[in-house]
């Protein structure tokens, strides 16, 4: 028997359900998982090779021809974030926002740089809530949905504080994409395919992003001059090429015509925060992790601790993956009653990230039977929607430099090409990320995540995220990784961390079929592979509801440093198109 078995009474609270069905058809196409390994160098004490592991061969590229032409990681990140932005238009962009996890080697800091998206000072509560209280949809498409960037203003903070080289040298191959063009792939083509009715109800992002009001050809040059030219700005003006004057006009007038309520002022406002990363220790690995706003890190943090309370049973075994799940449920659990932007709610990070936290959140695991979700949220007051859905987008990448300086950075739009509304001038795609608040509480997100007061609408409020860019080190190896997948980047993270920690390299970190539970819905979502027809049969039988999703999820981006050796491996999630490169 694995953990011992305790009750503890709770208050019974109301109950909301709410039901919300999304399908995709979706899937990334099953390569063979690339992975290289750098030659063993010498125990020099800092990693003999560079290396970027990102979600496009373009963007891998742009960031290793930085490293080679003298740069460090942080103007690396610039290159591969602006290169994605181009290249990855469904996943992440100027549009956008972002968690960019650093480490600087020279003194040994960790910190995250936040470029979340901002509500508009003019949102309200129920903006999306119709006259009966009803959702209305409109935090999904058009330009309501969309929160003010941050990736503009992260991009120029990260190359003026932590890099070496000029945005001139950094900027320059995503410009060269963006004015050029690349030739689409198919991943592209999918997620145009699944994005079409949010970009054809755009005229701009139509006309950007498809080829006659169609899905483009596989190898059709997608040419965004446009974009060229606001790279261009923000190369030469840095983030008041964004933020002020002519794009800025043209930002906030075309969303206004449209129905949006973006002002000059919430541009003008827009900060990047630095913040203290997450860190905490699971057994003999420390992690870093992203903090709040986003919920990666303390989710993370959370299941690791409940995990730690004692012995992991062995891989494969029913009594493990029982326990990793309530894991999970507990967490996110936590992660819809407390959590929110800390500059505006006060969140009990301390003791929420405590061990004695951990023990009372795993008391009333029973080793024998699966938790009810319904009975969590009641007990705790919450409600619940018990039916919902996960999706995708979002993108990440990993580095590490020769100097020992790493970036994980995980970036996004929100859904695949955001809220697929493009401001006639711009070129930039804006993101609907404003459905990451709680739009009424018990109501799930695209993702299926529920919340409360800690996440609701307010001006300048930065919305919860699930992003979760992360360190581990076990003092022999240091790894930087991250994925892209909604409400299921954090168990996903949490799956290979504990890959990391069993001494799994990086191919099985990106490789491993992955499980996840989010509270609600409540049953155990799946890949194909893992889980055997025996261990499916035990987790029925302990009354856990299994789902097998028709595709693969995720799109993870490892980079690995061994200390003695210095030796770097990498790898590129075989779910997606993404590559990794190491060089010398
Ligand atoms: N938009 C996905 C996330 O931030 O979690």
């Amino acid at each position: 028997m694995w953990f011992r078995h305790y009750r503890t009474g709770r208050q019974a609270g109301s109950n909301r359900s709410r039901m919300r069905i999304l399908v995709f058809a979706l899937f990334a196409p099953a390569l063979v998982a690339c992975t290289f390994q750098h030659a063993p160098g010498f125990a020099s004490g800092l990693p003999a090779g560079h290396a970027v592991a990102s979600a496009h061969p373009l963007a891998t590229r742009a960031g290793i021809e930085i490293l080679e032409q003298g740069g460090n990681a942080f103007d690396a990140a610039v290159a591969v974030t602006a290169a994605l932005a181009v290249v990855e238009p469904y996943s992440s962009g100027l549009g956008g926002g972002g968690f960019w996890l650093l480490h600087t080697a020279s003194d040994d800091r960790d910190v995250m740089l936040d470029g979340r998206e901002t509500a508009p000072l003019a949102a309200t509560r129920d903006m999306y809530l119709d006259g009966t209280g009803q959702p209305t949809g409109q935090s999904v498409a058009g330009p309501l949905a969309a929160g003010i960037p941050g990736v503009p203003a992260a991009i120029v903070h990260l190359s003026r504080n932590y890099g070496t080289l000029p945005l001139d040298a950094t900027l320059q191959e995503a410009i060269r994409l963006a004015r050029d063009g690349f030739p689409v792939d198919t991943r592209y083509r999918k997620l145009a395919a699944f994005s079409m009715g949010r970009l054809r109800d755009s005229p701009r992002g139509g006309a950007i992003f498809l080829d006659h009001g169609e899905v483009p050809g596989e190898g059709f040059l997608l040419r965004q001059p446009q974009l060229a030219r606001v790279l261009e700005r923000i190369r030469d003006q840095g983030a008041d090429g964004f933020y002020g004057g002519e794009l800025a006009r043209q930002l906030v007038e075309g969303v206004r015509r449209a129905g949006g309520i973006w002002q000059l002022q919430d541009l003008a406002r827009y900060r990047v925060r630095e913040r203290q990363p997450v860190s905490a220790t699971y057994r003999n690995m420390s992690i870093t992790s992203a903090a709040l706003p986003s919920s990666g890190g303390m989710v993370l943090v959370q299941m690791l601790n409940m995990l730690s309370l004692q012995d992991l049973p062995p891989p494969g075994s029913v009594q493990r993956t029982h326990a990793i799940v309530e894991a999970m449920r507990r967490a996110y659990l936590d992660r819809a009653r407390h959590l929110g932007d800390p500059d505006f709610v006060k969140v009990p990070v301390r003791e929420l990230l405590s061990r004695r936290h951990a023990s009372d959140l795993f008391a009333d695991f029973d080793p024998g039977m699966a938790t009810s979700s319904r009975r969590l949220l009641d007990e705790y007051g919450m409600g619940g929607a018990l039916d919902s859905a996960a999706g995708r987008d979002t993108t990440h990448f990993s580095i590490i430099d020769r100097e020992g300086n790493r970036v994980a950075a995980t970036l996004s739009v929100n859904f695949p090409f955001g809220s697929g509304f493009v401001p006639p001038g711009t070129g930039v795609l804006l993101n609907n990320e404003m459905d990451d608040f709680v739009i009424k509480p018990g109501y799930p997100n695209l993702y299926g995540l529920i919340g409360g007061q800690a996440n609701a609408i307010e001006p300048g409020k930065r919305m919860l995220s699930s992003m979760s860019p992360t360190f581990l080190d076990d003092g022999r190896r240091v790894a930087v990784l991250g994925t892209p997948g909604g409400s299921r980047i954090i168990t996903m993270v949490l799956l290979a961390a504990l890959e990391f920690a069993e001494g799994g390299g990086v191919q099985a970190m990106v490789t491993r079929p992955r499980y996840h539970h989010q509270l609600v819905p409540d049953r155990i979502q799946f890949e194909s592979g893992a889980f055997g027809p025996q261990l499916q049969a035990e987790l029925t039988g302990l009354g856990h509801t299994l789902e097998r999703l028709g595709r693969r999820y995720g799109n993870m981006q490892v980079v690995i440093w061994e200390r003695e050796t210095g030796r770097v491996t990498a790898a590129s999630d075989p779910r997606g198109i993404g590559s990794m490169e190491v060089g010398e």
